[in-house]
């Protein structure tokens, strides 16, 4: 049985005194030991949530890492001090990194693989845009990102990894996969993982993100192969989150 992860992608949003406000009233929820509860906050931050989470199950990621092993990069973060202030996961391959900052399959597979030297969980995202969808490409556009890092970090890295499943059509808009769209890819990326590994196919969660909301988790989260969720817009306010875990 595979635990459900919800992770809250806070992007480049929120200061601290609405992350106090935010951690004050997650903190007060009960998570069954089967839920994992993911926080994402952006890098300033970071120290001081692992502070604001001590004694309570939440964990802690970031929304990105560096390339590089520590050294002369001005302005970049490595995957070192992401353990080191006491991050667990790290976002790997986000369509707004694809997209925005031109981050290339090869470049995410380096960034997979240094997570994983530095000791963090990467969650490798994978998704298709709307011309993609509309051309029927989805499924060899993100058969592409996948065997890229395959090729690049082999299987075995995948030990200690997440995919996450997120149509770049649904990211922010409102318009979310079906469950039924989201559970074929889902099977999909996991038949994937099977060609390498039956038992690591087993056992990878696969979160799905794109506008999760309390409306449509509960059916989301019910797939088959839906083993959680990448939560963006709906992981700022605390009563939406809750209500994304709750579903959980
Ligand atoms: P959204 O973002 O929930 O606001 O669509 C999801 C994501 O980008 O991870």
């Amino acid at each position: 049985m595979r635990n459900k992860l919800i992770a809250g992608n806070w992007k480049m949003n929120l200061t601290g005194v609405q992350i106090a406000t935010l951690i004050g009233a997650l903190s007060k929820q009960h998570i069954p030991t089967c839920v994992e509860v993911l926080l994402l906050p952006a890098f300033p931050y970071l120290a001081e949530v692992r502070t604001l989470l001590d004694g309570c199950q939440l964990k802690l990621g970031a929304q990105n890492l560096c390339a590089h092993e520590p050294g002369a990069f001005t302005g970049e973060v490595a995957a070192e001090m992401l353990l080191d202030v006491g991050c667990e996961y790290v976002l790997v391959g986000h369509s707004e990194r694809r997209a925005l900052f031109a981050e290339s399959d090869e470049v995410v597979a380096v960034k997979f693989a240094r997570a994983v030297a530095g000791g963090l969980k990467p969650i490798l995202c994978v998704g298709e845009t709307l011309p993609e969808r509309e051309s029927g490409a989805a499924f060899s556009v993100i058969k592409r990102q996948l065997d890229v890092v395959i090729a690049n970090c082999g299987i075995d890295m995948f030990e200690n990894a997440v995919l996450a499943y997120e149509p770049v059509w649904a990211i922010g808009t409102g318009r979310t996969a079906s469950p039924e769209q989201a559970q074929e890819i889902h099977m999909y990326l996991r038949s994937q993982i099977a060609v390498h590994s039956a038992k690591l196919a087993g056992s990878i969660q696969i979160l799905y993100g794109g506008s999760v909301k309390g409306a449509n988790a509960v059916e989301l989260l019910n797939m088959a192969d839906i083993d959680g969720a990448l939560v963006g817009g709906a992981s700022l306010k605390a009563s939406d989150f809750q209500e994304i875990i709750a579903a959980a």
